[in-house]
């Protein structure tokens, strides 16, 4: 007993010594990372059953954020969902040559839309992946990789879900790609109209 007393003091000192600098450093109360500037993500999303694959362009600087949805097994496919910062959005589908544009009044999500305003709900395995969660009220939960800070799903509070299947940092779809099809400005066309937005087609607001 008598030789055991130095080794747990020693024992005990080291815990004191090493253990409040190790409790500082674990993040009680993480904050989420800002989006890239630039980037191209590969999402798998459900709604309700309905399941799409989708590439998500999202160009900050460029003012424009890009979903090019296909539908499973849709023979039309891509759909695009085109909304601009200047409020304009376009939804149209190249295969149809129809295109409907909506004034949605407000521009497109910040690259650091989540930080103000949500709150950290905790940890979770999700998809397989360690995540640290948030939710932003009345709009979306949203779960980030603990290490590598890559978004891994979010959940809109409409149901509509999105698995992040790959996330390309910088990445930017070229010119020619990224504008909407004259068919979209073409006046009198009957395949374009400016009806309201509706719920189905947008998730952001
Ligand atoms: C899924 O939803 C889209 C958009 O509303 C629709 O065009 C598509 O037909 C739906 N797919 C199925 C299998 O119902
Ligand atoms: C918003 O920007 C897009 C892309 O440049 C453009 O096609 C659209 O006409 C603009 N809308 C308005 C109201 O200026």
């Amino acid at each position: 007993m008598e030789k055991t007393t130095p080794l747990l003091v020693a024992v005990a000192l080291l815990l004191v010594g090493v253990l409040p600098p190790r409790a500082a450093c674990e993040d009680s109360d993480p904050s989420p990372t800002p989006w890239p500037l630039r980037f191209h993500a590969k999402l798998l999303m459900d709604y309700r059953g309905n399941l799409s694959l989708a590439d998500l362009w999202y160009d900050w600087p460029g003012g424009l954020n890009l979903h090019i949805i296909r539908y499973q097994l849709a023979a039309d496919a891509p759909f695009y969902d085109a909304e601009w910062n200047n409020g304009t959005s376009f939804f149209y589908t190249p295969a149809r040559r129809s295109c409907r544009s909506a004034a949605v009044g407000v521009g497109i999500l910040p690259p650091n839309w989540l930080v103000a305003g949500s709150v950290y709900l905790g940890r979770r395995a999700i998809d397989g992946f360690d995540c640290h969660v948030w939710a932003k009220a009345d709009f979306i939960t949203y779960y980030e990789d603990v290490h590598t800070k890559r978004p891994v799903k979010w959940v809109f509070y409409s149901g509509r879900t999105s698995h992040v299947m790959s996330f390309e940092e910088g990445a930017v779809l070229e010119d020619a790609e990224r504008q909407a099809p004259d068919y979209c400005f073409s006046k009198g066309d009957a395949a374009s109209d400016n009806s309201l937005i509706s719920e189905s087609t947008v998730d952001h607001d």
